[in-house]
């Protein structure tokens, strides 16, 4: 697929005042300020994609009627520009985000955007909202980019929209989680699954969001952050968080993470900290991992420790599990335990460009 889109910039008359942005970027929260410019491109049945615009950021002309809102014909993507020393803009493995979208949109049936187009887009809007890309000082700050499509057609019909809209956000983001490296606890979701077999677990489309959220909700009461999921059919093996994957690490050097069974989603942190694991003298191992085995690894030592990861919050330690009637102990200590931490940091050091790049995962804007 070679690329079909170009885009046209209209910027904005009223940009946030210089000393505004930089006290937004001095701190930024997670997903609450967006920069002065968005994009969008449209795509219609017999066309094509057409109309790439970068354009002020501001609400979109949705009809009530779009599909999107009635069937949830939607994708996303989640990735990061990161500035390093030199003021150069960088960003992580999007090639991946390119080929995740693109499974996506072929599982929700909206049309796939082409490598080439992707990454020319998220260059189109980084190239004009530079300056709202955090220095690399700011420790774990970055320019968060949401690319995103949705069936925009104003038509009540189940079938696949014949109007499509694709859209980049950017927002500056500080840590995910306020707590920074403080473990996080997660509640035992038996009640709720995230995704099942055959469904769109695989892919990154809001509904599997929103199917997570009762879970959460029934965590945060029982004062947990995040629900864990088990997959449906056997409510007996590990699946994810949600919007995180997980990992363990054994007492014998293993880092283990639940195998993708077509349910779980694929995260480009998590296939990346696989590729890292030999770097950094461990074990990688993709395998179907049981409740149990966890409730009674860290009992008995047998897991040291356990951290989930995705690109927003890159690495979290996992502090205790919870369920109805029990709970299994943390292992995390008060910051996370010393592979959790050496492995995030090897991965923040490539992002900033703080060690050298040795696999080849940085594209620079
Ligand atoms: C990400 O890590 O980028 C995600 O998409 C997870 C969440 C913020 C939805």
């Amino acid at each position: 697929m070679t690329a079909e889109l170009t885009f046209a910039t209209t910027r904005r008359e009223d940009p946030v005042p210089a000393a505004e942005r930089e006290m937004i970027l001095a701190n930024p929260a997670f997903g609450t300020t967006f920069t002065d410019h968005m994009l969008t491109a449209t795509w219609t049945k017999g066309e094509g994609w057409r109309d790439g615009q970068v354009r002020p950021f501001g609400p979109l002309q949705v009809s009530p009627a779009a599909a999107v809102l009635h069937y949830a014909q939607e994708v996303f993507e989640g990735m990061k520009a990161y500035r390093h020393a030199d003021g150069s803009v960088w960003t992580f493995r999007p090639e991946r985000n390119a080929a995740r979208m693109a499974r996506s949109c072929e599982r929700l049936a909206l049309p796939v955007l082409s490598e080439e187009d992707f990454i020319g887009a998220i260059r189109a809007l980084v190239e004009v909202d530079q300056a709202w890309v955090p220095d690399s000082g700011t420790g774990e700050s970055s320019l968060y980019l949401r690319p995103f499509m949705f069936a925009s057609e104003a038509f009540l019909g189940v079938r696949p929209a014949n109007e499509v809209t694709f859209s980049i956000i950017a927002s500056p983001a500080g840590a995910y989680f306020p707590g920074g490296m403080k473990p996080v606890n997660l509640w035992l979701s038996t009640d709720y699954a995230r995704a099942g077999a055959g469904g769109t677990g695989a892919a990154k489309c809001g509904g599997n969001y929103a199917s997570s959220l009762a879970g959460q909700l029934e965590g945060i009461a029982q004062g947990c952050d995040q629900a864990v999921f088990l997959d449906s059919s056997t409510h007996t093996y590990i699946e994810e968080l949600g919007g995180m994957n997980l990992f363990f690490v054994t007492k014998d050097g293993k880092l283990r993470t639940p195998a993708l069974t077509g349910s779980i989603l694929e995260g480009v942190t998590r296939a990346s900290i696989l590729d890292l694991a030999p770097d950094l003298g461990l074990e990688p191992e993709e395998a179907r991992i049981g409740i149990d085995e966890w409730k009674d690894g860290v009992v008995s030592g047998e897991i040291t420790e356990v951290f989930a990861c995705g690109t927003a919050a890159v690495v979290t330690p996992v502090g205790e599990l919870r369920w109805d009637g029990g709970s299994a102990p943390s292992t995390a200590g008060a910051e996370g335990g010393e592979v959790t931490r050496r492995i995030r940091q090897t991965l923040l050091d490539i992002q900033y460009g703080v060690a050298e790049d040795t696999h080849g995962w940085l594209t620079r804007l």
